[in-house]
C-alpha cells in the first residue's frame, strides 16, 4: 500500500462530531490542503487504461472535440507536490523515480480525471419523500411546490437548522461523492433565502471547503424561490438579495458564483437579469437555471450577461442554443432532474451536434435529484439523450471544470494540473456508462493523496 493513504470517512474537523472510526490520520492530516499548493508524490503506473481526457491548453471541448478523450494503453501518471508532472506509455517512462515517491501499480484498471459534479444543492435540511411518493401517483413538481412544497418545504428546515447541522450532513454526502469518483464539487446555498439563513449556508460551505479534501465551489443562489413572508411584494425581495444579500457576500467573498432560478412563478428574465448583473458587480460570475419547465430564454439571458453556464435546459429553443454557442456558454445537462421528475430531456444531441460544450452534472437535491451519482448521471445520459460514453465522460470532467471556472487546474489528466484521479475497476472506460448501478470506483485520489473513503 501506497505510504499517503488518508482515511477520510469523515470528518476530520474541529467544528464536527467525528462518527467513530471516521478519522483522518492526523500526520497525513497536516500533508494535505487541498486548496493549497501542497499536496503529496505518487507515480501511478502500468495503467492498463488512462483517459486523460487532454485539452491541451483549452478550457473546455465543444461539439465533436467532446468525443476526444485522450486515451492511452499501458500508461503512467508522476505526481509531485500533489499536481502531475509527468504523463505518458510506459515504454516511455525512463527516469529514476526518487526514492519519496510511492508506487501504484494501476495494471488491470482504468484510470480517469476526479468528476467536476459543477451544479449540486448539496447543502440541505430535512428530506422531501413524502413529495416523492405524491410525484409517482400523478402529482407534478410544480403542483407540490403551489401547494407549499418544494424548495420552501426544505428552506423550512434549512432556517432551522444550525450551521452545524448543515455542516455534518453535507460532509457525509460529500464523502459518498467522493467514493463514486467526484473530486470536485459546486455548491449552491438558495434554501435560506432569508440573510442570516443564506449567509449561514455559505458559511458552512466556506468551513467545509477549507477543511474537507474535496475541492468546493460555493455558489450564491439567495434568488431561488420567493420567500412565503414575500409572496406578496416580490419586488422587495429582488432588492433584498441585490442590496443587502450580495453586499455581504460580495464582502466577505463566500461564492464564487451568483445563480438564479429564471421561471415562471419563480424569477423572470428581468428580474434574473438583475440578479446577475448585481451579482458581477459584488464580484460572483453569473450562472442560471434556464428554461428548465419552459422556454423561457434563460439561455439567451445567459448568452446576454456572459454567464459561464446555464443549467438544466430541458427546453431551450433552437436560438437559446445559438446563443449558447456563439457566447461559449457552457451548457450544464441534469439527466437526474429529467429521470426523476420525467419530464423530458434537454436536447443534448443536436446542442453537442450544434456545436455547445455540453457539461453534465447531478444537481444533487432533496426535491428534483436525489442522486449525487456521476456515472449514473453519465448512464442516463447514454440512454436517453444518445450522448456517446465519450461525450459524457468530457462534459462530467473538464467541461464541468470549465462550468466552474477551474478547467485550468482540474477536469484533465495533464502535466501541470491538481493531481486529481479515480482508478476503476472496469476493463474499458465506456462500462462506467454501461454497467449502471455499482460503483467501479476503487481509489480516489485528491492531489496525488489516495482517500481511503
Ligand atoms: O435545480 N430548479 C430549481 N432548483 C432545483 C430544485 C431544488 C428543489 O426542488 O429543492 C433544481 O432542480
Ligand atoms: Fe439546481
Amino acid at each position: 500500500m501506497p505510504a499517503y493513504v488518508v482515511r477520510a470517512g469523515y470528518v476530520p474537523t474541529r467544528f464536527l462530531q467525528v462518527p467513530t472510526g471516521f478519522r483522518i490520520l492526523d500526520l497525513l492530516f497536516a500533508n494535505f490542503q487541498p486548496n493549497d499548493q501542497i499536496g503529496v508524490n505518487l507515480f501511478v503506473k502500468n495503467i492498463s487504461q488512462l483517459v486523460t481526457i487532454a485539452s491541451r491548453g483549452k478550457r473546455m471541448k465543444a461539439g465533436r472535440e467532446m468525443r476526444d478523450v485522450g486515451a492511452l494503453r499501458d500508461a503512467g501518471v508522476l505526481c509531485e507536490k500533489g499536481k502531475i508532472s509527468w504523463v505518458g506509455p510506459m515504454s516511455e517512462w525512463s527516469q529514476e523515480l526518487p526514492p519519496d515517491v510511492p508506487e501504484l501499480d494501476a495494471s488491470g484498471r482504468v484510470v480517469l480525471p476526479g468528476f467536476v459534479d459543477s451544479h449540486t444543492h448539496t447543502m440541505f435540511a430535512g428530506t422531501r419523500v413524502d413529495e416523492f411518493s405524491l410525484r409517482v401517483q400523478g402529482a407534478t413538481y410544480e403542483q407540490i411546490a403551489a401547494q407549499g412544497g418544494g424548495i420552501l418545504k426544505t428552506v423550512k428546515h434549512v432556517r432551522a437548522a444550525t450551521k452545524r447541522d448543515l455542516k455534518r450532513s453535507t460532509a457525509k454526502y460529500l464523502v459518498e461523492m467522493m467514493k463514486l469518483g467526484t473530486t470536485s464539487v459546486e455548491i449552491k446555498s438558495g434554501y435560506g433565502l432569508d440573510v442570516d439563513s443564506e449567509i449561514r449556508m455559505l458559511e458552512a460551505i466556506k468551513e467545509l471547503r477549507d477543511e474537507e479534501m474535496i475541492t468546493v465551489v460555493p455558489t450564491f443562489m439567495g434568488a431561488h424561490a420567493i420567500p412565503p413572508e414575500y409572496t406578496q411584494n416580490r419586488r422587495a425581495y429582488v432588492d433584498l438579495v441585490i442590496d443587502k444579500m450580495m453586499t455581504y457576500v460580495g464582502k466577505k467573498k463566500l461564492a464564487s458564483f451568483c445563480d438564479v432560478f429564471c421561471e415562471k412563478g419563480y424569477f423572470d428574465l428581468a428580474e434574473a437579469e438583475q440578479i446577475l448583473c448585481g451579482g458581477q458587480k459584488h464580484g460572483m460570475a453569473p450562472k442560471i437555471h434556464a428554461d428548465e419547465l419552459s422556454p423561457l430564454g434563460g439561455a439567451q439571458l445567459a448568452a446576454k450577461v456572459g454567464a459561464v453556464s446555464a443549467d438544466h435546459l430541458e427546453h431551450v429553443t433552437d436560438e437559446g442554443i445559438a446563443a449558447l454557442r456563439e457566447a461559449e456558454v457552457v451548457g450544464t445537462l441534469l439527466p437526474g432532474v429529467s429521470f426523476f421528475l420525467h419530464h423530458g430531456y434537454a436536447p443534448a444531441r443536436k446542442m453537442i451536434d450544434s456545436g455547445v460544450a455540453v457539461a453534465l452534472a447531478t444537481d444533487f437535491n432533496p426535491g428534483s435529484c436525489m442522486s449525487y451519482s456521476m456515472p449514473l448521471m453519465m448512464t442516463i445520459a447514454c440512454t436517453q439523450m444518445q450522448m456517446t460514453p465519450e461525450e459524457a465522460l468530457t462534459a462530467a470532467t473538464l467541461n464541468g471544470a470549465a462550468a466552474l471556472n477551474i478547467s485550468s487546474t482540474v477536469g484533465s489528466i495533464e502535466v501541470g494540473k491538481r493531481a486529481d484521479l479515480i482508478v476503476a475497476n472496469v476493463p474499458d472506460y465506456r462500462f462506467l456508462a454501461y454497467h449502471f448501478g455499482t460503483n467501479h470506483i476503487c481509489m480516489t485520489i485528491k492531489n496525488g493523496t489516495i482517500l481511503e473513503l
